[in-house]
């Protein structure tokens, strides 16, 4: 029987735009109530204004993810408002387009403190609460296909999302006999604001090319599918939240056999001229839409 969601109460992380925000939305429309984290307010506020239009209350946590007592602030909003937590998701994080061997020590850690040691924090600190409090819970982590193969000049960010899928399927097999559920879910290429902060926390000139832009449009998705997949995972928990069956199929296939992922991304990067524009046509316009799209 898949759950009923009704006056369940969710936590998410980097909710002011992209997948973060599109899921707030999606499990408001379950009858979800929500605390909602991200560093913008005017975005963070809009989203929690169509929250409260759909009829749910919407409580906001503004602030950094790595600021030291974040996760606890989270869990203390969602217990104080709304008396307990059933679901937290931690999906803020971001990418850097960056050769390995052209990162800073800085950037690297900077990355990994977003994307892994925020996004661990928070499930820790739930699941230890929800232990104490002798609660079942369901504890989600945005991780992403990336976690499976590895797209050259996003080494470091795909590194984050390896790490972030290895926590959450040993925390799965921790966390059973506390009738706590885990899941990493792994969106393909998605329409957010990825790759423009990608392109800008990388220093790099506008509409710089960049290898995502050449990703086929069937595999290019919209932040409402990711969120439908993630409504779908609260109601009927699994392990993984994939959200292409071909994707999910090629990812075991590059880790069987390595040279395919050369095959599909080294000659791309390789032959592209240097500074040129994506080809008319191209995923470009699609990458830099907005969640409202
Ligand atoms: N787009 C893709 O192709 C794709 C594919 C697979 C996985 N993912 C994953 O999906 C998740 C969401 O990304 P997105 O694609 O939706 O991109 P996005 O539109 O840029 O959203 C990122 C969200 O994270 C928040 N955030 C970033 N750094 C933060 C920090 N230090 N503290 C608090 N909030 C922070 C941002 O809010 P503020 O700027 O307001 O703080 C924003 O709400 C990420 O974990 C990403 O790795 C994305």
């Amino acid at each position: 029987m898949p759950r009923d969601l009704t006056d369940r109460v969710i936590v998410i992380t980097g909710a002011s735009s992209g997948i973060g925000a599109a899921t707030a939305l999606a499990c408001a429309k379950e009858g979800m109530d929500l605390v909602l984290n991200a560093r913008r307010p005017d975005r963070l506020q809009a989203v929690a204004d169509e929250i409260r239009c759909i009829g749910r209350r919407a409580e906001l946590v503004l602030g950094d993810v790595t600021r030291p007592g974040m996760s606890a602030q989270l869990l203390d909003a969602a217990e104080r408002h709304f008396g307990h937590f059933n679901a937290v998701f931690a999906n803020a994080g971001y990418g850097i387009r960056r050769a390995v061997a052209e990162l800073d020590e800085r950037d690297l850690r900077e990355i990994f403190e977003v994307n892994f040691f925020a996004a661990n924090d928070l499930l820790r600190e739930a699941a230890r609460r929800l232990i104490g409090a002798h609660r079942p819970g369901h504890l989600l982590m945005c991780s992403s296909s990336v976690a499976r193969f590895t797209l050259p000049e996003y080494g470091a960010y795909c590194a984050t999302k390896a790490a972030q899928a290895h926590v959450c399927r040993a925390m799965r097999m921790e966390l059973k006999p506390f009738h706590i559920e885990v899941s990493s879910v792994h969106p393909i290429t998605t329409t957010t604001e990825f790759v423009e902060v990608a392109r800008r926390r990388s220093g790099l000139p506008p509409r710089e090319p960049d290898i995502i832009h050449q990703v086929p449009k069937p595999f290019i998705q919209s932040p409402r599918r990711v969120a439908r997949a993630v409504v779908s995972c609260l109601r009927r928990p699994r392990a993984e939240v994939w959200t292409s069956l071909t994707v999910r199929c090629l990812c075991g296939a590059v880790t069987a056999f390595p040279w395919l992922q050369d095959l599909l991304f080294a000659r791309r990067i390789a032959n592209r001229p240097p500074g040129s524009s994506p080809p008319p046509g191209s995923t470009d316009q699609l990458l830099t839409r907005n969640t409202r799209d």
